[in-house]
C-alpha cells in the first residue's frame, strides 16, 4: 500500500503569531486558487470538452452526452438515491453504528389458510438493525442482502429488501418450491460505512490508480493515468477516444526523448488508502462486513403445494419480481424464456454456424473459457496474450463456430495491456455486421466501482448507442447483457475498490439503461445471490454453467420445443 502525499499544505503545524498565520493562510489559499485555475486551463487546452461548469467540483472528466441523455442520467441518479447515512463523529461513535451481532430478523406469520405456506405465496421477513449497545437504529441505509434457500434440494431464490428508513427493513421472497425454505440475511455494510464509500467516490475516485509505460528505443518511463487525474503542474497527454469520446489521460513523461505518442502499455497501479482509524473499523471481516444476521425464533418455514392444480410461477404473479430460482442446482427462469440445459452436444448444435462475440471484464472471460473448454475442437488464437485481455478467438472449424473475447477499455484493472489491445466495446460493436447467427454478450461493471456513477452511466450509454446501431442494421442479432454479482468482501481493499454497495447501484443503472430494448439479461446478480456456493468475484463453475445455459437459451430458444416433439 502506498500512502501518497496529497497536495494539501500542512500549515497548522507551524507556530506563528495569529496575524502571520492568517496572512500565510490567505496567501496559500490565493496560490492554490491560481494554481487550480491554471490547471483547469491546462486541462481545457488538452481539448476535453467534458469540463462543463456543473461538473466543476470534480476533477474527473465526463464524456459529453446529449441533453436527452443528460435528462435520463439525472432521472436514473435520482431513482437510485441512497438514504442519508450517519457519519462517525465524536458524538456518534463506532458503538452507535450498525452491529449485525445484535440485529435480528423475524419471519412474519402467514395470515389465513391456517398459517400454512403454499407455493405462489410471498414470504415477508422483518429485520431490525441495532447498534453495539443493542439499541435499535433510528435511521436506514444499511446494505442488506437476503435469500431463501434449501441446501438439501439445492434450491434458492433471492429476496428484495425494503428500507423503512427507521432502522427496520422488510425482506420479501417468492415461495417457489415445495419443502423447507430457510431465510438468510446478511449485513453487507453498516449504513455508516456507506457514508465513507460515498465520500471516497467523490473525493478519492483515483484511489485505484493506473499507469502507462512510455518507450522509445532504450528510453522508457512510467506515468500515472486516469479518468480522474488530479490537477497538477505537469503537462497531460489526452488519450480520449475520438469515436466514443471516452476520456482518458496520462501525465506526460518527463524525459525529453519521450512524448505522448510513445505510450506502449496500460496497467492498474497501486491502491491509495486514505481513511481515518475509526472509519476503518466499519469494514471488518466477520464483524460488520458481509456478516449474517440471525433469526429470532425459526429461520425457516415449510412450503406446501396447493391441491388445486399447478401454480403459474411467472414473475408477474409474485410482487417480488425475482427473475428466477434454483431447484436441484438448476436455474429456472420466472420470466418468458425457459432455461434449457446444454451439454456439449447441445452447445454444438446450438452454436453451429454461429459467431459469439464477448466483450467485458474477466467475468465475461469466464464465459469464453467455459465455451472454449466445452467445445471439443477449438483452437485459441492469441493465447500468449499475458494480460488475458484478448483479443481471443476460439474457433471450431468443423462445426463452424467462432467465439471471441475482448476486454473493455480503461479503466480496466488488468496488468500490462499493450495499447494495441485496448479497445472500447462501442467501437468493437460498430464493426460487427450482426444477424441471426451472431450473438453478442456484454458485461461491464466492477472496474467502474471506484468512480462517480456518471462515468459508468455514460460508458453504458455509449455502448447502448452502439447496440442500437447494431440492432438497427441487423435486428436479428442476439444481444445479451450480463449484470454484476455479489462477491466476497474480506478486506478493506475489497470494500473500498469493489464493495457490493457500488455493485448494487451499478446493477440498477444497467437495468434502467437497457430497459425496453431488444436485449436479453443474464441476471447474474440473482444467480449468485440465490446459489448456495459462496459469493466470489469470479463465480464458481456450477454457477457459470447455469449462466451459460441462460445465454444459450436466448440464443436457441426453439430447441426446447423441438426436443419436446
Ligand atoms: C456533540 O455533543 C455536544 C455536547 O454534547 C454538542 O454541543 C454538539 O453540538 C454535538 N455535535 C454534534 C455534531 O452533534
Ligand atoms: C450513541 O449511543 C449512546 C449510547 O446508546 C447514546 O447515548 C448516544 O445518544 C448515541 N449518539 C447518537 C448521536 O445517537
Ligand atoms: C418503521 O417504519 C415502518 C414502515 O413505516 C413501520 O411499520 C415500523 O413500525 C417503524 N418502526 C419503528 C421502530 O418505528
Ligand atoms: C514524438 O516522438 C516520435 C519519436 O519517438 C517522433 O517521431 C514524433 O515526431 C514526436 N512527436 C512530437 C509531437 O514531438
Ligand atoms: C439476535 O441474534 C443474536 C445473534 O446474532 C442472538 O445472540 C440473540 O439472542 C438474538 N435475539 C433474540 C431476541 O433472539
Amino acid at each position: 500500500m502506498n500512502n501518497q502525499s496529497r497536495s494539501t499544505p500542512k500549515v497548522n503545524s507551524l507556530f506563528l503569531p495569529r496575524r502571520g498565520f492568517l496572512l500565510l493562510l490567505l496567501t496559500v489559499c490565493v496560490m492554490l486558487y491560481i494554481l487550480s485555475w491554471m490547471n483547469n486551463l491546462q486541462f481545457q487546452k488538452t481539448a476535453n470538452p467534458a469540463f462543463i461548469p456543473q461538473e466543476h467540483q470534480s476533477f474527473c472528466a465526463f464524456r459529453p452526452i446529449s441533453s436527452k441523455e443528460s435528462l435520463e442520467e439525472k432521472k436514473i441518479l435520482k431513482s437510485i438515491t441512497w438514504p442519508k447515512t450517519p457519519s462517525i463523529t465524536s458524538n456518534y461513535t463506532f458503538e452507535n453504528s450498525s452491529n449485525p451481532l445484535c440485529s435480528n430478523f423475524t419471519i412474519l406469520p402467514k395470515v389465513g389458510e391456517g398459517g400454512q405456506w403454499y407455493i405462489g405465496d410471498q414470504l415477508e421477513v422483518s429485520i431490525i438493525i441495532k447498534d453495539y449497545y443493542c439499541y435499535p437504529k433510528t435511521s436506514g441505509g444499511d446494505v442488506l442482502l437476503a435469500s431463501l434457500k434449501n441446501r438439501d434440494l439445492q434450491a434458492g431464490v433471492s429476496g428484495q429488501v425494503v428500507d423503512h428508513l427507521n432502522g427496520s427493513y422488510t425482506a420479501v421472497f417468492p415461495l417457489v418450491w415445495e419443502g423447507q425454505a430457510e431465510v438468510e440475511v446478511t449485513l453487507v455494510h453498516p449504513s455508516e460505512a456507506v457514508t465513507v464509500l460515498q465520500r471516497l467516490n467523490s473525493e478519492e475516485p483515483d484511489r485505484i490508480n493506473y499507469r502507462s509505460i512510455f518507450r522509445s528505443g532504450s528510453v522508457s518511463e512510467t506515468t500515472e493515468c486516469n479518468i480522474c487525474l488530479r490537477p497538477s503542474k505537469r503537462p497531460v497527454c489526452d488519450f480520449t477516444d475520438v469515436r466514443t469520446g471516452e476520456p482518458w489521460f496520462c501525465l506526460k513523461p518527463k524525459k525529453t526523448k519521450l512524448n505522448c505518442t510513445n505510450r506502449i502499455s496500460h496497467k492498474y497501479g497501486v491502491f491509495v488508502l486514505n481513511l481515518q482509524k475509526e472509519e476503518k473499523r466499519l469494514f471488518q471481516d466477520k464483524i460488520n462486513m458481509k456478516t449474517p444476521i440471525l433469526a429470532v425464533g425459526s429461520s425457516s418455514i415449510t412450503v406446501y403445494q396447493r391441491k388445486t392444480g399447478p401454480v403459474m410461477l411467472r414473475s408477474n404473479n409474485v410482487k417480488t419480481a425475482a427473475s428466477g430460482f434454483y431447484y436441484k442446482g438448476v436455474w429456472k427462469s420466472l420470466g418468458i424464456t425457459e432455461v434449457q440445459q446444454f451439454d456439449t452436444a447441445a452447445i454444438i448444435q446450438c452454436l453451429k454456424g454461429k459467431v459469439v462475440h464477448m466483450y467485458g471484464d474477466s467475468t465475461i472471460r469466464q464465459f469464453f473459457d467455459y465455451l472454449n473448454k466445452a467445445l471439443p475442437n477449438t483452437k485459441i488464437i492469441n493465447r500468449q496474450n499475458l494480460a488475458r485481455c484478448g483479443p481471443f478467438k476460439a474457433e471450431d472449424r468443423k462445426n463452424n463456430i467462432l467465439v471471441t473475447y475482448r476486454c473493455h477499455g480503461p479503466p480496466i484493472r488488468f496488468l500490462n495491456v499493450p495499447i494495441q489491445d485496448l479497445c472500447y466495446i462501442a467501437n468493437e460493436l460498430d464493426s460487427v455486421s450482426g444477424g441471426a447467427s451472431t450473438v453478442v454478450l456484454i458485461g461491464v461493471w466492477i472496474h467502474f466501482t471506484s468512480f462517480p456513477l456518471k462515468i459508468y452511466i455514460r460508458r453504458l450509454m455509449s455502448i447502448r448507442s452502439a447496440v442500437r446501431r447494431l440492432l438497427a442494421r441487423a435486428p436479428d442479432t442476439i444481444v445479451v447483457i450480463k449484470t454484476g454479482t455479489p462477491q466476497e468482501l474480506r478486506t478493506l481493499f475489497d470494500a473500498l475498490t469493489m464493495s457490493e454497495w457500488f455493485s448494487l447501484k451499478h446493477d440498477k443503472v444497467l437495468r434502467a439503461l437497457f430497459k425496453g430494448m431488444n436485449v436479453h439479461l443474464v441476471d447474474a446478480w440473482e444467480m449468485v445471490l440465490a446459489h448456495q456456493l459462496p459469493h466470489k468475484i469470479h463465480p464458481e463453475p456450477p454457477i457459470i454453467k447455469n449462466m451459460i445455459n441462460v445465454l444459450l437459451s436466448y440464443t436457441c430458444p426453439k430447441m426446447h420445443s423441438e426436443n419436446n416433439l
